[in-house]
């Protein structure tokens, strides 16, 4: 006679405490909800909410909390016995939310958080303290919404050597390109009807200056080159500058314009760069529409992944952080940046000026004779070789829209050529450059 399986010992329950909850808050008390049954078979035991916190009591989330316990204070909640996980969901790269990520780490409770602003920003120090107490630090919502891009290369691909890793990491910058793009709209309408729609805060600033993007990025460097995470080293320009000819100009030339996040490691160092971009119409980023996001890393077995989806909202930022829940509950969870802090390389920042490729500037410049040998002299001056040079008549400014494409060289050229521009009287408004990447 064979022996009887030994049965199973069930498991307790993984015990949550949601710290915050707005938008994303809402969206994974909803999620837990609906697939509770799901998830607890996939997790091999229960998941439940023990309490919540935000700062308003009586205010009306669109979900039933009254089942689980309310916590005034942020403190108590995480020092709580009976929770095994503190959710961050508060937002903000300081204050409360990082206090309490500090207060959960520290007491060897398991952390998740959507927060890209306190992970960029303290992401080594939290990982650090992670592993001292050793406890999860999970973070799958704070790059790329709902795309599980940080599980894809800590997990899928760590196999490979990454040597650049690039994309569209804020959803609010591509929707407003798209409709310039569709409707021929001016930043400022595009704008405007972002905010309507509700894909742009009433201060955009931290989505269209691509600091949002730059938070991202450097969470995807770090996890991608085994790098230090270091916000400084990152640099970013925002799409405010755009006009609706840039859109048209970049169409003509086979091109569309996307803000792209890139970091790219070589000899020379890491470099690590926000900025709107010409992109190859061939190129799938080129395809990517409104608010989505999109993330290419490139290894060197693997080849050229690719991931799209939703990078913001309440049901995508949901699944991402309860997935990060489930790693928890199976007790899969490894140091927060795929090795140990230590191990982390502090690469060199890499000049940005020292990227050699073709170029797009676009310049707007009173009608009056002289000005177009004004900017030849100085692109010649800086060592700027001219591919194109097209006239297309005016603009909503009043001036000539001139539109300059480059052969290759280095940016360094082109920011020597817009500084002599800036000194002349004849060139209006501030000047947009973005290299054309080749893909
Ligand atoms: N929204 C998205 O689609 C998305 C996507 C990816 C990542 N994220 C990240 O997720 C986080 C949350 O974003 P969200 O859109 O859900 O923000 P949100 O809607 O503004 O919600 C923030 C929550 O935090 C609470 N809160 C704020 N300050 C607090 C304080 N000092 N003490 C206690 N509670 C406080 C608020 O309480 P009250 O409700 O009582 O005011 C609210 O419940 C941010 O880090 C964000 O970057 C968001």
């Amino acid at each position: 006679m064979s022996p009887s399986p030994v049965p199973a010992v069930p498991r307790p329950p993984l015990r949550v405490a949601l710290a915050g909850i707005g938008v994303v808050g809402g969206g994974v008390v909803k999620l837990l909800e609906a697939n509770r049954e799901l998830i607890a078979r996939r997790a091999g035991r229960p998941v439940e909410i023990v309490a919540v916190s935000a700062r308003d009591r009586h205010k009306d989330r669109g979900v039933d909390l009254s089942r689980y316990r309310w916590e005034d204070d942020m403190d108590a909640l995480v020092a709580a016995d009976d929770v095994d996980v503190v959710v961050e969901m508060i937002g903000g790269g300081d204050g409360p939310a990082l206090t309490i990520a500090r207060h959960a780490l520290g007491a060897g409770k398991a952390l998740v958080t959507a927060n890209k602003a306190m992970i960029a920003h303290h992401g080594l120090d939290l990982a650090r303290l992670a592993e001292a107490k050793d406890t999860p630090l999970k973070y799958e919502a704070a790059v790329a919404g709902g795309i599980p891009v940080i599980k894809a290369i800590r997990e899928g691909a760590s196999a490979n050597q990454i040597a650049r890793v690039y994309g569209i990491l804020n959803g609010t910058c591509n929707y407003i390109l798209t409709q310039m793009e569709r409707s021929g709209a001016s930043f400022a309408e595009a704008l405007a009807g972002a905010q309507a729609e509700g894909y742009a805060e009433a201060d955009p600033t931290f989505d269209v200056d691509g600091i949002d993007a730059a938070h991202k990025l450097s969470i995807l460097a770090a996890l991608c080159f085994g790098t230090r995470l270091d916000i400084g080293a990152v640099t970013a320009s925002g799409i405010r500058n755009l006009i609706a000819a840039d859109i048209r100009e970049a169409e003509a030339l086979g091109h569309r314009v996307r803000l792209i996040g890139m970091a790219e490691r070589d000899a020379n160092g890491l470099y690590q760069h926000v900025q709107p971009c010409l992109v190859p119409a061939d190129h799938p980023l080129a395809y990517v529409p409104g608010a989505l996001n999109a993330v290419v890393a490139e290894g060197n077995f693997v080849g050229r992944l690719f991931f799209e989806g939703a990078g913001a909202g309440a049901g995508p930022t949901a699944s991402a952080i309860v997935a990060d829940i489930i790693d928890i509950a199976r007790d899969e969870y490894g140091p927060a940046f795929a090795m140990p802090v230590d191990a982390l390389d502090a690469a060199p920042v890499a000049d940005a000026g020292a990227r050699v490729g073709k170029h797009y500037v676009r310049l707007i410049v009173e009608d009056r004779i002289g000005v177009l040998a004004e900017i030849a002299t100085a692109m010649r001056d800086a060592g700027v070789s001219i591919e194109s040079f097209i006239q297309r008549g005016t603009d909503d400014d009043d001036g000539v829209v001139i539109a300059i494409v480059t052969h290759e060289g280095p940016a360094s050229a082109i920011h020597a050529a817009l500084k002599i521009l800036a000194a002349s009287d004849h060139v209006i408004g501030t000047p947009m450059h973005m290299p054309i990447l080749a893909l």
